[in-house]
């Protein structure tokens, strides 16, 4: 029997953070605490996500999934990234280090897909746009169950077409990087409220609600409004379980940070952070262009992190970044589900 979100004793979703913050604990954690956690593929080898998925699997007996970034065709051209490396050349000077070599790449999808059938994790889900119906069919096959994030009821009815077994509807709220299947197109602006009505009235299968939702009350909110359960990343950036790093989770509650903002400064496809000074002095000039532009500007954010500087670091949020606090996964879901 494939797994059913509905079936979840609390309907809340530990959400996958590719990049550091999603590790094993965290994502065992949040199906220890009777919701269910990821564990995040994104920017890794399979080799590495195989051990990952294993030792997850270690630390929890109950159901995990795994999260994958769906390969797209490059939207970059290398005239606009040569063009924005000129550009970050005193960035890289300023941060004593060189730029990255923006290199495509598919993040190892084939190799990924196969790691997920082989160790059969309970959901597999997708963002940035949807496997193949034959590869769906292949993960259904193995009894996998199958997730699509979506961000326009377009995107949801392809996912259904797709055959998947549950919808992640994000709205505009979210941190990290939205799911937008055309790497070139504004994300949407359709609040999540209107997306989840949307999206629950077209389509029969369960449909998982995400972006800024940061409490028992917005938990409780969009159950209401027909979600089967709530997908929160930014809620547990600070857990104890996380492996946000320390630049990232001192950014999260220092007052000089006061919003964030929706950016291709750092990727080359848009994401929302924390509003810093990289964002403000580069996304006019930023090309489109995933994943090249992520490994262009890698090495310097790697090197303000290990600088300590939050000012060229990408530090993903979500809106409701303030409500954000530390502890246990289980004690922030205990509290998200208003339970002693
Ligand atoms: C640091 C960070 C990393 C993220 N990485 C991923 C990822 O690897 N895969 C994915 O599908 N979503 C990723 N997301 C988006 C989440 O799945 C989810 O949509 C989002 O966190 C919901 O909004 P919230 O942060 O306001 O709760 C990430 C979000 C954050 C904050």
């Amino acid at each position: 029997m494939s797994f059913d979100v509905r079936d979840l004793s609390v309907p809340v979703l530990v959400a996958p953070m590719a990049g550091g913050p999603s590790t094993p604990e965290l994502a065992a954690a949040g199906t220890n605490a009777g919701g269910l956690g990821f564990v995040a593929a994104g920017y890794l080898t399979a080799d590495v996500f195989a051990e990952r998925v294993r030792a997850a699997q270690r630390l929890t007996s109950g159901p995990l999934g795994v999260n994958l970034f769906v390969p797209q065709p490059s939207a970059g051209t290398p005239a606009a990234v040569a063009a924005y490396a000129e550009r970050l050349a005193e960035e890289a000077r300023r941060y004593g280090t060189e730029l990255g070599a923006p290199r495509f790449d598919d993040d190892h999808w084939n190799a990924k897909l196969e790691v997920v059938l082989d160790l059969r994790p309970a959901l597999a889900s997708f963002t940035f746009g949807l496997p193949t119906v034959e590869e769906r069919r292949r993960l259904s096959a193995a009894g996998i169950a199958t997730a699509a994030t979506v961000t326009t009821p377009a995107e949801a009815r392809l996912a259904a077409d797709c055959g998947v077994d549950i919808l992640v509807a994000q709205g505009p709220s979210a941190g990290g990087h939205r799911g937008t299947f055309d790497p070139t197109a504004t994300p949407s602006g359709q609040p999540l409220d209107e997306l989840l009505a949307a999206v629950t009235a077209d389509h029969a299968i369960p449909v998982v609600a995400a972006g800024g939702l940061m409490t028992a009350t917005d938990i409780r909110r969009v159950r209401q409004a027909g979600a089967a359960a709530a997908q929160l990343g930014t809620a547990f950036l600070l857990s104890d379980e996380a492996g946000s790093s320390p630049v990232h989770r001192a950014a999260l509650i220092d007052p000089q940070f006061t919003e964030t903002a929706v950016t291709k400064a750092f990727s080359g496809r848009y994401a929302r952070g924390l509003r810093n000074r990289f964002i403000v002095e580069h996304e006019a000039e930023a090309p489109f262009g995933y994943p090249e532009v992520h490994y262009l500007t890698s090495p310097l954010r790697a090197a303000a992190v290990r600088a300590g500087d939050p000012q060229a670091v990408n530090i993903w949020a979500g809106t409701g970044f303030r409500q954000a606090g530390g502890g246990s996964v289980r004690d922030i879901m205990d509290t998200l589900i208003g339970r002693d």
